[in-house]
């Protein structure tokens, strides 16, 4: 079994590069098989969710190859088959492909997408925006298997319940390639939405509205291969400057669009963490008494959902009691006990409300990483801590950010991946 070790208290200085977003990579890697030929993605991080990407496209008969960060998708060859189920559960965002494959041949076959288990994740608003298409989709209950069928398709006026990011992203996939105009009232403003349109539209697509709530996509017969790059990863760069905050020593994490992360620096600034903004980068400083702050998780701009969780150990260190709000998900306080573990203070009043008091020393101990953004935090929990901390269930970790372990050791910190018998 392999697992983070850390031993913490080490300061944190030089400089962090954020790589590309996850959230935008892993739409933008299937999105490029919406046109037939050779695409090219620049600043692709690497993560795990990209490989288990690279082996869906493999099996739809996909050549995909990937020099550093430079990914190239030949499409060329490519098989409407059936998205295995292993491969449909390795990830949530295999969903794309059931708007993608349903814009290019009006037919997809695969599984419930997986994911980390922070709720009960449903896809009910992406099914009802390809229905409004002119879908239909049948699921088979006792596998979930999900076919998804349509003549043709035709641009509809679709409001989504909830803004969801990925039900937006998937609907404007299939309607790119539908026949006529379909708007997308109560769209996710998500700035990722702006990189997956931008992509679109050199491919030739016509969307306009992105990163508002308003998004109207005119249908267009077919998509060429174009060339992109990945948006820098604001969650990435949000986890480490929040570590920045407990241990930076002129830390300058790079790379980044601050624009980004206006939320998080709100709140940084409303606990008195000492950070300097450039065009492309912010330094940031341990800061000595902290003070306790509500934070409450919200569709962007608000604060984003991802980073509550590395967010929640930065208000252990806060003098007072802090409120930790989660709205998006149902299942994101499960890091909580661990960081009890450690020694933090927080009481949980349901699964969407933490009370968090401060500040508390935290000490290493076995904890174990239930989500990707919880491990996130609970490696920040690490750092911070006296003594040994080991983390198990690290691929959790990896499905999201780019070699961590060497990031934070050029940084300064005592951190490695040890391997120990199960
Ligand atoms: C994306 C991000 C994820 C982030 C989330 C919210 C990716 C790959 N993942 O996830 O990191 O935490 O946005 O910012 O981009 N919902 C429904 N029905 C649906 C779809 C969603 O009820 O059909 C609900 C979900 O249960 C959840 C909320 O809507 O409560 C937000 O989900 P959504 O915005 O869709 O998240 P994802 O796109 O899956």
């Amino acid at each position: 079994m392999k697992l983070i070790k850390i031993v913490g208290g080490n300061t944190l200085h030089g400089q962090i590069h954020i790589g590309g977003a996850k959230n935008s990579a892993v739409a933008l890697i299937p999105a490029a098989i919406l046109a037939t030929g050779v695409s090219k993605l620049y600043n692709v991080p690497n993560i795990s969710d990209r490989d288990a990407l690279f082996d869906i496209m493999k099996e739809l008969n996909v050549d995909v190859k990937m020099e550093d960060s430079v990914v190239t998708i030949d499409s060329t060859n490519i098989e409407n088959k059936t998205i295995s189920e292993f491969l449909s559960k390795r990830l949530r965002a295999s969903y794309y492909f059931m708007g993608i494959l349903l814009g290019k041949y009006k037919h997809v076959e695969m599984y419930f997408p997986g994911g980390c288990n922070i709720g009960s994740r449903p896809i009910d608003l992406h099914l009802k925006g390809f229905e409004a298409l002119g879908a239909t989709i049948t699921h088979i209950e006792d596998t979930h298997k999900y076919i998804l069928d349509a003549e043709k398709l035709t641009g509809a006026h679709i409001k989504l319940d909830f803004a969801s990011v990925g039900a937006t992203i998937n609907i404007m996939f299939a309607a790119s390639l539908a026949e006529g105009t379909t708007v997308i009232e109560n769209a996710a403003k998500e700035i990722e939405i702006v990189n997956i349109a931008d992509f679109l539209n050199k491919m030739g697509a016509k969307i306009t509205g992105a990163g508002t709530s308003e998004i109207t996509i005119e249908g267009v017969k077919e998509l060429k291969p174009t060339q992109i790059e990945v948006m820098p990863d604001r969650i990435e760069a949000g986890t480490y400057l929040i570590m920045g905050a407990l241990l930076g020593d002129n830390l300058e994490v790079c790379g980044i669009d601050p624009s980004h992360i206006t939320a998080l620096l709100d709140k940084l600034k409303e606990m008195g963490v000492n950070y300097q903004i450039k065009e492309n980068s912010i330094i940031i400083n341990k800061t000595a008494d902290l003070k306790a702050i509500n934070v409450t998780s919200l569709v962007y701009p608000g604060f984003p959902t991802d980073l509550g969780q590395p967010m929640s150990v930065l208000l252990t260190q806060a003098k007072g009691v802090s409120l930790f709000e989660e709205t998006i998900w149902e299942n994101r306080m499960q890091h909580v006990e661990y960081l009890n573990k450690m020694g933090a203070n927080i009481v949980l009043k349901d699964n969407a409300h933490a009370l968090i008091t401060g500040p508390t020393k935290l000490k290493g101990a076995p904890i174990n990483a239930t989500d990707l953004r919880g491990g996130a935090a609970l490696v920040t929990a690490g750092l911070i801590a006296e003594g040994t901390t080991t983390v198990s269930n690290i691929e959790y970790i990896l499905r999201g950010y780019e070699n961590i372990i060497n990031k934070l050791k050029n940084a300064g910190a005592n951190i490695e991946i040890i391997e120990t018998e199960e």
